[in-house]
């Protein structure tokens, strides 16, 4: 063999495994597969990467926005603020709350679906679950700007091998001493809880996030990482806009194998096979709503929209569960930028852009939430008498954010149709604040964060509420005007016990009376978790991805 036939052959085979991410339909070998994975999010890379550790197993992920790893808009943590809106959101729109008001809906559009534009806070569940999950699946790392983090978190709790990386903030503000310090004062309300994974989860905390020296790790910067996405029997293709689901050709049964979509806005569509399953992971908007467009649904409503109705499943779309945040801004007295969100943003990104590239370090490289408080309402409160316990940026001046987040809404809204174009939004009713518990915990989180605020370490440093409100009744209106969405919104594909008369999914997360498809994401979720909801869904994909494995005796 000649020395230049040998360095041809060295160089090409690489370059034939790496080439597993493709933009269009003609660069796959094949329109047939084991699996087809319907959006590249916090589900559905989790399915696509566990699923294919079997060399001999093929899956396809389709997933409608793009991918660029270097994409400073995902990765600079703090960009995250920038995302909604931007090219990587779906854009949705929805009706809010209870007075016909309408709001942006972000979801993500790219490959790490709304990991690659949250603001990459872990979660924390009081059941245990929490533990679970850093324990096996989190790799704990440093903080960006390397601070002794002893006292900041319990190792214990923590996984250090696993595949999120995970880490606390890495930029300190003054507001963050302070309010450490108001949670060691002695017989406060809000006590400093070290980690929300020791089986406590009230009072305040450090947050951890899902950040690696300083950038963000999405569920496509982890369980897309390049030695996943070069396994030969994964394919992923990008800009691959799902619109049905369709049944087996062989017969009239509920067997589902095709996966239609198109890459040109609806002018051509395309048809893939899964001659295993399908996995349907287009999150909790993308999930029902494919489902509707193929005619998995309420079958009267499909009808008068005039999609034939194939199988009926009334809960498709319904029992939608959102946290309800109200934006609780606070000025502050203080000049030094790393004090306070504002007044100028624009100009100090650009001078903290330049240090974040060059050391990915600076005030760019923590999400949302430097730290958190949860607390619950008090059991006297006279809500509980009617209802069981279920467990922005106004002004250019200087201020900090400190808001009110229901963690565990009572209010239902739910998700139709607008039309039988699979490629037009659908309609969201977030329906938030429709429950009398929901506007009652609201109006006591905004009376917690104030009396937070008021903490002797912040006296000198809070000047002022931006929100004058007091009554019961004025609050009530200003909480009604202004609540935006939390954007954890689940249980549009809820799962609930095998044979009951409501639900979409079983407990193995296969579409009820179908075959061939399951749903695994965050629709399936019947119950908001007490937490942010990017680990939970982890989760289940995992469990998913078990389940699948011992169905097929992977
Ligand atoms: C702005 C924002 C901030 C957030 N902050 C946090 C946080 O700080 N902490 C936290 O824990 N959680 C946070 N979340 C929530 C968390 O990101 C979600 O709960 C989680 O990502 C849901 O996972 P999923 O797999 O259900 O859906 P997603 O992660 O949204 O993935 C769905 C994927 O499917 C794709 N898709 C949808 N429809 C189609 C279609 N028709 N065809 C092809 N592909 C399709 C989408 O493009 C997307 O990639 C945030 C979410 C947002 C939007
Ligand atoms: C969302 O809106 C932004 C800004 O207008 C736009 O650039 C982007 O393409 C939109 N997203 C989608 C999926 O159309
Ligand atoms: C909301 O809109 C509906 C229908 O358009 C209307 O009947 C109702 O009065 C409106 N409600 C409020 C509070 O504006
Ligand atoms: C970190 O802080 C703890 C407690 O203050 C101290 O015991 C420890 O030695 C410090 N570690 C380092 C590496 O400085
Ligand atoms: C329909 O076809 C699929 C695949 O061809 C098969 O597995 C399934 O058993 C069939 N169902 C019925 C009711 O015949
Ligand atoms: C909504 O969920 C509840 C259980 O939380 C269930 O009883 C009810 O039937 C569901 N509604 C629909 C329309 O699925
Ligand atoms: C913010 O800074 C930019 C660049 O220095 C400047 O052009 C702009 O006017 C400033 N905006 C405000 C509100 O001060
Ligand atoms: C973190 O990023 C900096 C800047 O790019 C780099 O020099 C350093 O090696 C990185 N550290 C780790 C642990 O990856
Ligand atoms: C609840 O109990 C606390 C003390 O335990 C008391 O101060 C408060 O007034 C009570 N609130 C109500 C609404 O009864
Ligand atoms: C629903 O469809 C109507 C008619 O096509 C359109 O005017 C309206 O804007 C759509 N609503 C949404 C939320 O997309
Ligand atoms: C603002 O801070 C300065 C210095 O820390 C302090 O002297 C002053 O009293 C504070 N002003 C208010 C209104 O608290």
């Amino acid at each position: 063999m000649r020395p230049e036939s040998l360095l041809f052959a060295v160089l090409w085979l690489p370059l034939l495994c790496l080439a597993k991410i493709v933009e269009h339909v003609r660069d796959l070998d094949t329109q047939s597969f084991d699996f087809v994975v319907i959006g590249g999010g916090a589900a559905g890379n989790v399915i696509a990467n566990r699923l294919t550790e079997n060399a001999d197993v093929s899956v396809l992920l389709l997933e409608a926005g793009g991918f660029d790893e270097d994409d400073l808009l995902v990765i600079v943590p703090a960009f995250s603020f920038n995302t909604m809106g931007s090219r990587l959101d779906w854009n949705y729109t929805a009706q809010i709350g209870q007075n016909n008001r309408t709001g942006s809906f972000s979801r993500g559009f790219v490959l790490g679906g709304s990991t690659a534009i949250s603001m990459q806070t872990l979660p924390e569940t009081p059941d245990g679950l929490g533990r679970a999950y850093s324990l096996t699946l989190e790799r704990f790392t440093p903080p960006a700007d390397n601070h002794n983090t002893s006292g900041q978190f319990d190792p214990a709790v923590h996984g250090f091998n696993g595949i999120n990386s995970v880490s606390l903030s890495g930029f300190l503000h003054r507001f963050n001493e302070l309010i450490i310090e108001t949670g060691r004062m002695p017989e406060t309300e809000f006590p400093f809880n070290l980690d929300p994974n020791s089986g406590h989860q009230l009072g305040i905390r450090w947050s951890q996030s899902t950040i690696f020296n300083g950038t963000r790790s999405s569920s496509a910067a982890s369980y897309l990482a390049p030695p996943f996405r070069q396994r030969p029997n994964l394919h992923i293709l990008l800009h691959a806009h799902v619109t049905r689901i369709l049944p087996t050709t062989t017969n009239q049964s509920h067997y589902f194998s095709g996966v239609e979509f198109t890459q040109d806005a609806g002018e051509t569509l395309q048809v893939v096979t899964a001659t295993k399953e399908i996995i349907l992971s287009a999150g909790t908007i993308g999930s029902p709503q494919i489902l509707l467009s193929s005619g998995i649904g309420d079958s009267e409503s499909l009808s008068e929209l005039g999609i034939s109705p194939l199988l009926h499943l009334p809960s498709v779309g319904q029992n939608l569960t959102e946290q309800p945040l109200l934006i609780y801004a606070w000025l502050v007295n203080s000049t030094d930028p790393r004090d306070f969100a504002g007044p100028n943003a624009t100009a100090l990104t650009a001078e903290y852009l330049e240090q974040w590239k060059e050391t990915r370090t600076g005030p760019l490289v923590n999400g949302a939430l430097s730290t958190i408080c949860f607390l619950r309402l008090p059991d006297n409160a006279s809500i509980f008498e009617s209802f069981e316990d279920p467990s922005a940026v106004p002004t250019p001046d200087n201020f900090i954010g400190a808001s009110p987040n229901l963690l565990t809404p009572a209010s239902r809204g739910f998700l139709t149709l607008n039309t039988s174009n699979p490629l037009d939004h659908p309609l969201i009713n977030l329906n938030l604040l429709s429950s009398e518990f929901d506007m009652f915990a609201m109006r006591e989180g905004v009376r917690s964060v104030r009396r937070l605020m008021e903490a002797p370490p912040f006296q000198g440093f809070i000047l002022q509420s931006t929100i004058v409100a007091t009554t019961d009744e004025e609050l009530d209106e200003y909480i009604r005007e202004n609540v935006v969405a939390g954007l954890h919104p689940v249980g549009t594909a809820s799962m609930s016990p095998k044979g009951a008369d409501w639900g979409v999914v079983d407990p193995d997360l296969k579409l009820k009376g179908a075959e061939g498809i399951r749903v695994v994401d965050a629709s399936v979720l019947p119950l908001v978790p007490a937490a942010h909801t990017q680990a939970p869904v982890y989760i289940v994909a995992e469990r998913a991805a078990d389940l699948i494995k011992a169905a097929w005796y992977l």
